[in-house]
């Protein structure tokens, strides 16, 4: 946390937090080694722990909180989120995650999908000791999840605007497991229905930045852990290559077509990323996301000040900065 929170507020946010990194590391326990290590491998590896963050964070808007449960919320949160790592390492064909070698390509896509479905049964157990409330609204969470990696999958029907469809499979891929992490910690502290309201927006409009800017990073960024590049070689849409494909600007033509060209080459791939790099709608993007991440700050108006929502605001910097 980068604002100036009292050392207190920090220390209890990080002792939650390191409660939580035990428990995701029991989680991923298993009947064989084999399974054991195969779940732990991208637990272990690291990762931002973003969606855990958000379960404390806003867990600090209602009443007193049980550790157990709050800890059972954010593991639910990562687990599920680990889960959908491994399958979508699988469907972009990724070589890295979190700094470390993908599952697929240590073990085989078979195997990656099963330990990803094995994750995801393991958040299923733990989500069921929250409560009917708490399974329900993962197991929306996760249809939206998946239904949106399948639009991506699918691309924009005929006639669909594409900047559209890629607004809706951002929110539905990455901003409802977000949204649904601030709502487990409101939740799980038994906050007021406004207050969960309030979390809910400020959950799906920081998620949708978050991917929005990651997806900037994957483009500008060569130290995300990940190769940078993955999703212009996939051919998956990003706000700058959108942005660049609705240029009519003829300076904009010959790198336009440079996207759609064979960058299964690593020397083309990093020809086409310098260039982009050097393109306007980098900059074009920041913008958009720097406007969406105010957007999401504004949810936050109705919340008693302090720490908490002094740091969820923070976070709205954060995620912008990450990209800049
Ligand atoms: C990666 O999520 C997938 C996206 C939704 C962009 P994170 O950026 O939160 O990945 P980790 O958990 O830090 O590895
Ligand atoms: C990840 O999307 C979204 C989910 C895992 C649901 P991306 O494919 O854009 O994320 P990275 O870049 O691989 O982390
Ligand atoms: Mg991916
Ligand atoms: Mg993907």
């Amino acid at each position: 946390m980068s604002y100036s929170a009292s050392s207190e507020f920090t220390d209890l946010v990080s002792a939650k937090l390191a409660l939580v990194e035990d428990e995701l590391g029991r989680q991923a326990g298993a009947e064989t080694p084999f399974v054991t290590e195969a779940a732990n491998h991208i637990i272990s590896a690291g990762g931002k722990r973003f969606r855990p963050l958000l379960v404390v964070l806003c867990s600090q808007f209602g009443d007193e909180v049980r550790d157990a449960d709050l800890v059972r919320a954010a593991v639910v949160m990562e687990l599920t989120h680990v889960a959908s790592l491994y399958h979508d390492d699988v469907m972009d064909e990724a070589s890295k995650r979190r700094g470390a070698p993908s599952a697929n390509l240590r073990w085989g896509n078979s195997v990656a999908i099963m330990v990803g479905d094995y994750l995801f049964s393991k958040a299923s157990l733990a989500v069921a000791e929250l409560g009917v409330d708490f399974v329900k609204l993962q197991a929306q969470t996760f249809s939206r999840l998946v239904q949106g990696q399948i639009a991506e999958t699918r691309g924009p029907s005929e006639g669909e605007d594409p900047l559209a469809h890629y607004l809706k499979v951002v929110a539905d891929k990455t901003g409802s497991l977000i949204a649904a992490s601030a709502v487990f910690g409101a939740m799980v502290s038994h906050a007021s229905v406004e207050t969960v309201t309030a979390l809910e927006q400020f959950g799906e409009d920081i998620g949708e930045v978050f991917q929005l800017a990651d997806d900037l990073i994957d483009i500008t960024s060569t130290v995300t852990g990940k190769t940078p590049g993955t999703d212009l070689r996939e051919n998956v849409p990003t706000l700058p290559t959108l942005l660049l494909r609705a240029s009519d600007d003829p300076a904009d033509a010959e790198l336009k077509g440079m996207l759609d060209a064979d960058l299964s080459d690593d020397a083309v791939l990093a020809d086409v990323l310098e260039q982009l790099r050097a393109n306007h709608v980098i900059e074009e993007a920041r913008v958009e996301i720097q406007r969406r991440a105010d957007r999401a700050r504004t949810h936050l108006a109705p919340l008693p000040d302090g720490d908490a929502k002094q740091a969820l605001a923070a976070l709205c910097d954060e995620v912008v900065s990450r990209s800049s």
